[in-house]
């Protein structure tokens, strides 16, 4: 066999490693690597300065290729911000991005964020599937303290109402849903 068919061969199986475990996660899930479109990220970062976040740290349940987990370090350069993400291309990815661009409050984690606590969140975002925010409510509502904030986009917390919405100039006018849970606010 030829050195250039090896390299051919090689390159071939990579290649299909990658578009398979994307495959694999992405039917394990229930949802795809996709990231949040430019226009409805956008409508996200001018409406954050707005919330008035409590004392904790911020987490990308599903960070995906980093679209919004390294701006969100970014944004809050004194808040630690952890993204969560179980398949590992896209995880990898972010790994390599932490390294190349990030500051030092941005960490990112490979595990399935429902095995994870969120006690200490100051802000939660999600960008996942009418599924699974049915299966985060229940954790939403054992695990996050009073005044902490949900911000997801396009889809809702069923049961919740949102104390705002932020609606995007986008074709589909995508929504971004805005909650806090409710109590007195602790400040540690
Ligand atoms: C639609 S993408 C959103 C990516 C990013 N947050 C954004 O908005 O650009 C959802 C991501 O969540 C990840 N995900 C879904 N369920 C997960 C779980 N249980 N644990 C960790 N990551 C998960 C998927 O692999 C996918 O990359």
């Amino acid at each position: 066999m030829s050195f250039e068919l090896l390299f051919y061969l090689f390159f071939l199986i990579f290649f299909v490693g990658i578009i398979s475990s994307i495959v694999f996660w992405t039917i394990r899930n229930g949802i795809s690597p996709m990231p949040t479109a430019p226009a409805v990220s956008k409508t996200l970062f001018s409406n954050l300065s707005f919330l008035n976040l409590i004392e904790g740290k911020i987490y990308d349940l599903g960070a995906g290729w980093g679209s919004l987990v390294f701006p969100l370090a970014k944004e809050y350069p004194a808040k630690p911000v952890i993204g969560y993400e179980n398949s590992l291309i896209p995880y990898l990815f972010c790994l390599i991005r932490a390294q190349v661009t990030a500051g030092r409050n941005v960490k990112i984690i490979h595990k399935n964020f429902y095995n994870v606590s969120l006690h200490d969140a100051s802000l939660v975002v999600c960008y996942l599937y009418p599924g699974a925010m049915l299966k985060l409510k229940a954790k939403f509502e054992k695990e996050l303290k009073p005044g902490c904030h949900v911000v997801s986009n396009t889809f809702t917390i069923p049961g919740w109402t949102p104390y705002d919405v932020w609606k995007t100039n986008d074709l589909y006018e995508t929504k971004i849903y805005v909650y806090r849970i409710p109590g007195s606010i602790s400040k540690t």
